[in-house]
C-alpha cells in the first residue's frame, strides 16, 4: 500500500495518507506529498485538493522515529511551503487529532474542516521543543497573537468548538466528512479565496502583552525553557517578516531539540508508552472491567471512586455503617462538586456520574464485580477481615486488590482462597488527579490480573508502573530517602527555607519541608511509631521532635515552618529552639538539589538491586508522575546518568 494516494471525485482531487497507526509525516509521506502537490498543479481538471487521512486520525505529526537522525527532504517545512504556494487550494479534512507537524500541514492548507469530537494543537512544548514547520509564524497569522501564544506555549490541544471559535478552522461539519469536505471545496472555489497565510501580517497586542505573558510563563514554566522560547517565536512571527519569522522558529526548533530538556522529556515519553503496554503481558488478555467494587470511601476510596466514574465504569461503594455510607458518598459528591466548580463538568454530568455509584453497606453487592479495590484503614487485621470477605463473596474470577501503602501484600492476601487474583494497585492522593498508579504483583498473582491492572490504568489514564514487593514500594521508598537526606542537610546547618528554595529551583512545586507542611507530618510520624511499637530500631527524626511538640503541618498552624493564617511558610524561630542541641555549625551547602536527587536516585540503585522496579525509567515515572519531579529533568535517575551536561545537578 502506498502511503499516499491521489483520487479524483469530479473537480476535486483527494489526496491520502495512510501511514498507520497515527499518519505521522515520515520521510517518505512528505516526498509523495510534495509530489502530489506538483502532479495536480500541473492538472487542469483539478479545482481543489482535499488532503485526507485514513484510519483512526489524521496526522499526529512528526514521525518520532527520525528525531535524533539526519532530517532527509523534504523537511516538512517547505512541504509546508509548497502546499500553501500550490495553485489549486488545499483543504484539510481532520478527524481525530491534529497534533504539531500534522496541524502546521494543515496550516499550509487555504481551508481546514474538521469532525466535532476532532482535537487540534501544537504540544510541541510538551516534548521541550518549539513547533519547526511554521506553526508560531503561521498561527498567529491566522488567530492572531494572544490566541497563538496560549496554543504555542501551553500545548494543550484544542477540540473543535473552541478551535472553530477561535478561527483555527473554517468549518466544523456533521456526518461523513470527506462527503462534507467535497462539498465545502465546491463551494469554496467558487468565490474568491482567503489570502494565503505567508503574506499575511498580524495586528501587534498591546504594550505590556508579551511582558505580562513572560513573567506569567515564566512562573508556570519553572525552568522549563520551551515554553518561554515558544512565546519568544510568536513575539517574533508578529514583530518580523514572514521569512525572518520563519528562520528565527527554524533556528530555536534546532537548538532545542538538541537540548538536554528534550531529551529528558523524549526519554519521558517514550518510558511512558512503553510503561502502558509492558512486554512481558503480550498475549495476556485482561478482564473486562464492566463493574468494579471500592471498600472505604475515606480519601482515597472516594478518590478511586471517581476515577472509575470518570471512565464511565459503574462502581459499588462500601463502607462500615450507614453513617460511613452516607460519609463514602458525600466524599465523592464533593469531588463531583469541585469539577462543576472548576467548569469541568456540568451539573448533569456530575449527576450522571454520581448516579453510576452505589453505596451500600452491603457486601453482597460485589457478588458481580469484575474488580473489587480495597482502601479501608492501614491495619492489617482490618484488611485481612476485608479480603477474608471478599474472597467468599467475589466471583471467582474477579480481582480483588488493596491500596495499601506500606503493609506486606503477602501478609494480607494470606488465606485468601486463589490468590492468584489478587494483586496490589497504589494510587496516589488525589487518586482522581494523580496519574501514577503503582502496580504490586503477589508471587501468586496471575498473568490476567496483572494484565487487567495495567487495562485498568489504561481505562483510568493512568501511568502504571510495576512495583515488587518492599516497605512503600517504588515511590514512597524514595520519599523516606529523600526526607531523610533533607534532614540531614538541616542537621549539617543549611536551613530549612534554603533547602526549600533549592528544591523549587530545580522545578519541583514545593521543597520536602513545605510538601509535609501541607500534607500533615502525622502520618509518617505515627507509621515510623507503628514500626517502633512493633519493635524495630527506627532512629529519631527531626520530624517527630516536630509532631511531639505538637507541629504537625499547616492543619495546626505550623509544621516546618509557622503561618500566620495562611498558606505562606515563615521561618520559624520555635522550630530552631526545638532544634537548637541537633543542628551543626552553619555549613555551606551549594549543591543542596544536587545531593537530594542524588540521595533520590541512590536508593534508586537499591531498589533496581532487589528487582523492586524492573528498569530506571520506572523509577523516573513514580517520581514525575507520583511525587511532583520536574518532568523536563527527566526523573531522578535520568538527571544523575545526564549529570554530566545538566550544571546544576
Ligand atoms: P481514610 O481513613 O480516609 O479512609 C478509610 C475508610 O475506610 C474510612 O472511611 C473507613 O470508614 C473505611 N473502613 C474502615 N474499615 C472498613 C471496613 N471494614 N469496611 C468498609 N470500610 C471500612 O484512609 P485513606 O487515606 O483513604 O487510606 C485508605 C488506604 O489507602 C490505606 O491503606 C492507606 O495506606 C492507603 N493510601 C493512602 C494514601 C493517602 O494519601 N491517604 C495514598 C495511597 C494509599
Amino acid at each position: 500500500m502506498p502511503v499516499v494516494s491521489v483520487s479524483r471525485e469530479g473537480e476535486i482531487a483527494v489526496v491520502t495518507v495512510d501511514n498507520p497507526p497515527v499518519n505521522a509525516l515520515s520521510q517518505a509521506v512528505r516526498r509523495a506529498l510534495f509530489d502530489a502537490t506538483t502532479e495536480l498543479d500541473a492538472d487542469d481538471g483539478v479545482k481543489a485538493v482535499v488532503l485526507a487521512c485514513a484510519g483512526r486520525t489524521f496526522s499526529a505529526g512528526t514521525d518520532l522515529s527520525e528525531f535524533g537522525k539526519t532530517p532527509m527532504e523534504p523537511h516538512l517545512p517547505d512541504l509546508v511551503n509548497r502546499i500553501e504556494a500550490s495553485v489549486k487550494p488545499w483543504i484539510a479534512a481532520i478527524h481525530g487529532t491534529a497534533l504539531g507537524g500534522g496541524f502546521e500541514i494543515a496550516l499550509g492548507c487555504r481551508f481546514r474542516v474538521t469532525v466535532p469530537d476532532a482535537a487540534i494543537g501544537l504540544p510541541e512544548v510538551t516534548l521541550g521543543i518549539v513547533p519547526g514547520a511554521s506553526g508560531t509564524v503561521r498561527t498567529p497569522r491566522l488567530v492572531g497573537a494572544e490566541a497563538a501564544v496560549e496554543l504555542v506555549t501551553g500545548g494543550k490541544p484544542v477540540k473543535a468548538a473552541k478551535a472553530l471559535s477561535m478561527g483555527l478552522v473554517d468549518a466544523v461539519v456533521q456526518g461523513d466528512l470527506l462527503q462534507s469536505v467535497l462539498a465545502f471545496a465546491s463551494d469554496a472555489v467558487a468565490r474568491p479565496l482567503p489570502v494565503p497565510l505567508s503574506q499575511r501580517t498580524v495586528a501587534a497586542p498591546a504594550s505590556t502583552f508579551w511582558e505580562d505573558k513572560k513573567g506569567a510563563i515564566a512562573k508556570r514554566a519553572k525552568g522549563e525553557t520551551a515554553p518561554l522560547a515558544a512565546l519568544e517565536c510568536v513575539r517574533m512571527a508578529v514583530e518580523l517578516s514572514f521569512d525572518e519569522a520563519l528562520a528565527f522558529e527554524r533556528k530555536t526548533f534546532l537548538d532545542l531539540r538538541a537540548s538536554e530538556q528534550a531529551a529528558a522529556l523524549r526519554a519521558v515519553f517514550f518510558a511512558e508508552r512503553a510503561a502502558r503496554r509492558p512486554a512481558g503481558l503480550k498475549g495476556v488478555e485482561p478482564l473486562p472491567l464492566r463493574k468494579a467494587g471500592v471498600v472505604g470511601g475515606g480519601t482515597m476510596g472516594a478518590g478511586i471512586t471517581v476515577a472509575l466514574r470518570d471512565a464511565g465504569i459503574p462502581v459499588v461503594l462500601i463502607e462500615r455503617d450507614a453513617e460511613a455510607v452516607a460519609r463514602g458518598l458525600a466524599n465523592v459528591r464533593t469531588i463531583f462538586e469541585g469539577g462543576v466548580k472548576r467548569a469541568k463538568l456540568t451539573k448533569s454530568q456530575a449527576e450522571a456520574k454520581l448516579a453510576g455509584v452505589t453505596a451500600s453497606t452491603d457486601c453482597g453487592l460485589l457478588a458481580d464485580a469484575d474488580m473489587v479495590i480495597e482502601a479501608v484503614f492501614e491495619e492489617l487485621g482490618v484488611k485481612r477481615t476485608v479480603f477474608n470477605q471478599l474472597g467468599r463473596l467475589c466471583r471467582p474470577d474477579s480481582i480483588i486488590a488493596t491500596n495499601t501503602s506500606y503493609l506486606d501484600l503477602r501478609l494480607i492476601a494470606e488465606g485468601v482462597p486463589d490468590p492468584s487474583r489478587f494483586i496490589g494497585l497504589h494510587f496516589f492522593s488525589p487518586a482522581n488527579i494523580m496519574r501514577l498508579l503503582e502496580i504490586v504483583p503477589i508471587p501468586e498473582t496471575a498473568p490476567r490480573t496483572l494484565a487487567t491492572g495495567f487495562a485498568l490504568a489504561r481505562a483510568l489514564d493512568k501511568i502504571p508502573v510495576q512495583a515488587g514487593i518492599c516497605e512503600g514500594f517504588i515511590g514512597n521508598r524514595i520519599l523516606k530517602r529523600y526526607r531523610a537526606a533533607a534532614e540531614a542537610l538541616v542537621y549539617d546547618g543549611v536551613p530549612i527555607a534554603e533547602i526549600d528554595a533549592a528544591m523549587r529551583d530545580y522545578g519541583f512545586a514545593m521543597g520536602p519541608f513545605e510538601a509535609q507542611d501541607l500534607g500533615g507530618l502525622d502520618i509518617a510520624y505515627l507509621q515510623r511509631e507503628g514500626a517502633r511499637a512493633n519493635g524495630r530500631d527506627v532512629p529519631e527524626t527531626l520530624g517527630d521532635i516536630l509532631v511531639r511538640a505538637g507541629r504537625k503541618g499547616q492543619k495546626t498552624g505550623g509544621g516546618w515552618y509557622d503561618y500566620a493564617g495562611d498558606r505562606k511558610p515563615q521561618p520559624s524561630a520555635v522550630v530552631a529552639e526545638l532544634l537548637a542541641g541537633k543542628i551543626a555549625r552553619m555549613t555551606a551547602h551549594s549543591a543542596i538539589a544536587g545531593h537530594l536527587v542524588g540521595e533520590m536516585a541512590a536508593e534508586g540503585d537499591a531498589i533496581l538491586a532487589e528487582g523492586v522496579a524492573g528498569q530506571p525509567s520506572d523509577i523516573d515515572l513514580v517520581e514525575i508522575h507520583g511525587y511532583g519531579f520536574p518532568r523536563w529533568r527527566g526523573g531522578p535517575m535520568f538527571a544523575r546518568a545526564h549529570s554530566h551536561r545538566q550544571q546544576d545537578v
